[in-house]
C-alpha cells in the first residue's frame, strides 16, 4: 500500500510507521512525508531513513484552498493510496478530502467521541475521567469526528498529570496506527453506510 504521511511535529507516530514497516509487520511503503511546519522533527526522521520529504507551509499560499490543492497534487504524483495524518495541526477541508474519498485516516489522543480537538489529554484530566485512550478515525469535515477504525483504552490513574498521561496514550498511539494501515493494506477495511467495517476483526 502506497501512503502519504502527513506531520506538523515531533513525529513519534510516523517513526511508529516507519519502524513496523523495518520491522516487516505493515506492509505499506511511505512514498511522501508533508510537513507544513519547516521545524518538525519528524523531517529529521525523514533523512535518517531516506524517505522523501517536502515542506509546504500555508503561509506561501493565497488561500486554505490553494495550500490543500498543493497538498493533494504532490501526493496524487506519487501514487498515494492512503493519506495518514500523525500529528497533523491542520483542519483538512472537502477540497483536500474529496480527492481521498475516505482513504484519509488521523490518530486522535482520546476515545472519540469525547475529547475532540486540541489538548485531549488535558481534556480528559480536567474532566476526571477515568478512562481515555486513543482512536484512529476516517477523516471527514467533523474535526475529529469521523467514523472509527480502531480504539485503544488507557485508565487515567490518581496522579496522572497530562504529561504521564499522554506518554501512557502515546505507547498505544504507537500501536494502533500501524495495526490500522495494515488492515488497509489487506483491503479489509469497507464502509456500512457511515460506520467502518473491519472484515474478519479480532479485537
Ligand atoms: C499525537 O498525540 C497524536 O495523537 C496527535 O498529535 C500527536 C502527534 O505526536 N494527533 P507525534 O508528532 O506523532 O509524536
Amino acid at each position: 500500500l502506497r501512503i502519504g504521511v502527513l506531520v506538523s511535529g515531533r513525529g513519534s507516530n510516523l517513526q511508529a510507521i516507519i519502524d513496523s514497516i523495518e520491522e516487516g509487520k505493515l506492509n505499506a511503503s511511505i512514498e511522501l512525508v508533508i510537513s507544513d511546519n519547516p521545524k518538525a522533527l519528524a523531517l529529521e526522521r525523514c533523512k535518517k531513513h531516506n524517505l522523501k520529504s517536502e515542506i509546504v507551509e500555508r503561509k506561501n499560499f493565497s488561500s486554505k484552498e490553494d495550500f490543500e490543492k498543493a497538498i493533494a497534487s504532490k501526493l496524487k504524483d506519487k501514487g498515494v493510496e492512503l493519506v495518514v495524518l500523525a500529528g497533523f495541526m491542520r483542519i483538512l477541508s472537502n477540497t483536500f478530502l474529496s480527492h481521498f474519498p475516505n482513504r484519509v485516516i488521523n490518530i486522535h489522543p482520546s476515545l472519540i467521541p469525547a475529547f475532540q480537538g486540541l489538548n485531549a489529554q488535558r481534556q480528559a484530566i480536567e474532566f476526571g475521567a477515568k478512562f481515555s485512550g486513543c482512536t484512529v478515525h476516517v477523516v471527514d469535515e467533523s474535526v475529529d469526528g469521523g467514523p472509527v477504525i480502531v480504539q485503544a483504552v488507557v485508565p487515567v490513574l490518581p496522579e496522572d498529570n497530562e504529561e504521564t498521561l499522554s506518554r501512557r496514550i502515546l505507547s498505544y498511539e504507537h500501536r494502533v496506527l500501524p495495526q490500522a494501515i495494515q488492515w488497509f493494506s489487506e483491503g479489509r477495511v469497507s464502509m456500512k453506510g457511515r460506520l467502518l467495517v473491519i472484515e474478519g476483526a479480532k479485537y
